[in-house]
């Protein structure tokens, strides 16, 4: 699955690992790692600011097109690295239970933004996300896992070993759909 140019995302909701088991597959496989939240603020590219999420939301055109120059193997990572075109994208999973504390230690003073993330990551919105834009996509569930065991599963997924990590295997909707507030 490896070839020139390989443009691979690893996306999942805040606080699923993406920065720490980026870093390490990028050293692994030696491709140029990008965090879209430093291209966005080298480029300076956001079209405004989100006041209750506290946070810039991200000129998504402009990324793409700079993004689209790079021609050299390359790992995207970031919660919305899965929007931009690449060649597979990784979703990174975390059983709910062990991401609401990842979250509340990110996040101590903005609880809209603790249980938003949650409720995403119950309701599997970025690999929807991903499948709706017909990419490849294979989760990995990071939640017991160590930063090098989670990386060594991206890398049976590169070797073509994606049987374990098809989308659908990881569903935590039964256990967990009492969490998500409606209305
Ligand atoms: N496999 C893991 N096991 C236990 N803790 C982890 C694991 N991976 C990451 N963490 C911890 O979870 C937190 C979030 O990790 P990290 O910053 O890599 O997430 P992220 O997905 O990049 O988050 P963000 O979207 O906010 O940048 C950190 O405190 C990190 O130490
Ligand atoms: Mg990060």
């Amino acid at each position: 699955m490896i070839c020139d140019n390989m443009k691979i995302s690893i996306s999942g909701v805040p606080a699923t690992g993406k920065t720490e088991i980026s870093k390490l597959l990028s050293r692994k496989l030696n491709y140029n790692l990008i965090s879209i939240n430093e291209l966005a603020e080298e480029l300076d590219a956001f079209v405004g600011y989100d006041k209750e999420r506290e946070s810039r939301i991200l000129d998504m055109d402009r990324l793409e097109k700079e993004i689209k120059k790079l021609k050299y193997n390359i790992i995207l990572e970031g919660h919305t690295a899965h929007l931009f075109h690449v060649d597979i994208v990784i979703v990174l999973r975390c059983n709910p239970e062990v991401l609401k504390k990842r979250l509340e230690k990110r996040y101590p003073s903005n609880p809209l933004k603790v249980r938003e993330n949650l409720e995403a990551e119950i309701l599997g919105v970025i690999t929807s996300e991903t499948v709706m834009k017909n990419k490849k996509v294979y989760e990995i569930d990071t939640s017991e896992k160590s930063v090098e065991k989670n990386v060594n599963d991206i890398l049976k997924i590169l070797d073509g070993n994606t049987e374990d990590f098809k989308v659908g295997k990881i569903d935590w909707l039964e256990k967990y759909f009492d969490w998500i507030e409606l209305g």
